[in-house]
């Protein structure tokens, strides 16, 4: 008879067998809690050195992009965090062999820097032809455009371009190829392809999206019955939204903002507009850094949270004179509008982290200050007729992304892991698939934690049989 406390469950079975049988076969399966190979991680470390290194590859005549001179500080960049993204690595060494994207034409509306960059890269190396679009100009680093360009991606994307010629820039891509799949950051490529590209939308298997802004719109499309595709949820897998919207905006809002301003945060109040996972996150940084925290809410259920985790709950217009720094985070327009502006204290910093610039309305600030005046980059100073200084950061737009570096490697890790296997699942369920918001299937979420674990030499426990069948029993 097994030994009681050796006799791992079918739950623990099940989670191996993920791993080792997932939709791509791993060459070298983690060993269950241990660390990658050594040998496979010796290879993927040279992965993006020969990518980049291979010059000539890319049809430069077929690429917009600002100066591609730039290459090597762009390389420097993607080589910096793709050895930090350990999940990544893994899918991308496995893509690279099984080449199940052969053929296959993939288009990534993503910000432009250089963590998407390691998505673009890791998706190549399964055989597509990529195409990479940016989600945003403000967040678009020119020199990772030149090094993806020469690495042989295609590239329509430039910093700091006007709306129109942003607009033209996700044209440009879908008239050089209507992709087979695609990876969306808010719904401009989803809304474009309807729009403009119908008689082409049969061509496309479908999508995946990035952000809660981007599924906010999807959701509105399936409501309107205008969805013709399928488009799976990526936000809301769970290996994405705990981490990325959460961590990864809590901790890169707070760096972009202190690196740009160089100013405290320890003894400010700071105010966060939303308490999602994204203010959840932004919320509890602020308070590690020694702030006094508010947070203003329109979900009683979020807000009741918020105050049970010890921040203190008031409307935006209680907390207007208030505030040192104001940050948005709701995926919602107008949540700091010029009656709010009016009570603001001289000096208070507004910044947005919610996907469009649309949170802090611009046109209130404008109206009747004189501005903006760029006082630092990415800072813009408006004064009112009484004196009153308020700044703007990043033009209202993302401010980890136009101020600041983005999320940390280690998080996009796992985003862009959710985002490359689900991709292949698009691919391999071509023509099954439901045209609607997709949930990302539970193997995958499993699937990429188990990596991440492994690759950190976290183990973890199993349910016993005597456990499970614990679980299932109404006997106690
Ligand atoms: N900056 C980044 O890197 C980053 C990363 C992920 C998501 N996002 C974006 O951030 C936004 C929020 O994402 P999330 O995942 O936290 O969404 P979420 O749905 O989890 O949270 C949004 C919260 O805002 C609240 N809210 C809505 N309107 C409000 C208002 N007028 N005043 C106060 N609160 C209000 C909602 O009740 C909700 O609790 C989205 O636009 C998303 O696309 C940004």
């Amino acid at each position: 008879m097994q030994n009681r406390s050796d006799a791992k469950g079918q739950g623990c079975a099940k989670r191996v067998e993920i791993i080792r049988q997932g939709r791509i076969e791993l060459p070298h399966p983690p060993p269950e809690g241990g660390a990658l190979s050594t040998e496979l991680l010796a290879r993927e470390m040279n992965y993006t050195t020969t990518r980049i290194q291979s010059k000539g590859e890319a049809p430069m005549s077929n690429q917009w992009i600002r100066d591609i001179t730039l290459a090597p500080s762009g390389k420097e960049k993607i080589d910096w965090v793709w050895h930090n993204m350990p999940v990544l690595k893994q899918i991308a060494a496995d893509l690279e062999k099984d080449k199940p994207f052969a053929g296959r034409s993939i288009l990534l509306c993503l910000h432009l820097e250089a963590k998407s960059a390691c998505l673009g890269l890791a998706i190549q190396a399964g055989g597509a032809q990529v195409t990479m679009v940016a989600s945003n100009p403000l967040s678009t680093q020119d020199d990772v455009c030149a090094a993806m360009a020469e690495a042989g991606l295609t590239v329509f994307a430039r910093h700091g371009v006007n709306p129109e010629e942003y607009a033209d820039s996700h044209r440009m891509a879908l008239n050089a190829a209507v992709p087979d799949v695609y990876v969306d950051d808010g719904g401009d490529i989803t809304a474009l392809l309807h729009r403009e590209y119908s008689p082409s939308l049969p061509k496309v298997i479908g999508g995946c999206e990035e952000t809660t802004t981007g599924i906010q719109r999807l959701n509105a499309m399936a409501k309107d019955g205008a969805l013709h595709i399928p488009v799976y949820a990526v936000n809301n897998a769970r290996m994405k939204f705990l981490f990325d919207n959460r961590y990864g905006t809590g901790q890169s809002v707070w760096e972009a903002i202190m690196s740009a301003t160089n100013l405290s945060v320890a003894g400010k109040t700071v105010v966060v507009a939303g308490y999602g996972w994204c203010g959840k996150g932004v919320a509890l940084r602020a308070k590690g850094l020694g702030a006094q925290v508010i947070v203003t809410e329109i979900d009683p259920v979020n807000a009741l949270e918020a105050w049970m985790d010890g921040f203190q709950v008031m409307t935006m217009e209680q907390a207007a004179p208030l505030g040192d720094y104001f940050i948005t985070v709701t995926g919602v327009s107008d949540v700091i509008n010029g009656k709010h502006m009016a009570r603001m204290k001289d000096g208070a910093l507004l910044a947005n982290a919610g996907h469009f610039d649309v949170e802090i309305s611009k046109p209130d600030l404008a109206a009747s200050r004189s501005g903006p005046v760029r006082v630092k980059p990415g800072v813009d100073q408006y004064v009112g007729k009484d004196g009153k200084r308020l700044y703007l950061m990043g033009e209202g737009r993302l401010v980890n992304l136009a101020c600041g570096f983005g999320h940390p490697a280690e998080v996009m890790d796992s985003s862009f892991a959710v985002q490359a296997l689900t991709l292949l699942h698009l691919i391999r369920h071509q023509g099954a698939l439901t045209n609607a918001v997709l949930p990302v299937p539970e193997e995958i979420d499993v699937r990429i934690a188990e990596i991440k674990l492994a690759s950190a030499g976290l183990s973890i426990d199993c349910l016993t049989t005597e456990q499970e069948k614990y679980k299932e029993s109404w006997i106690i």
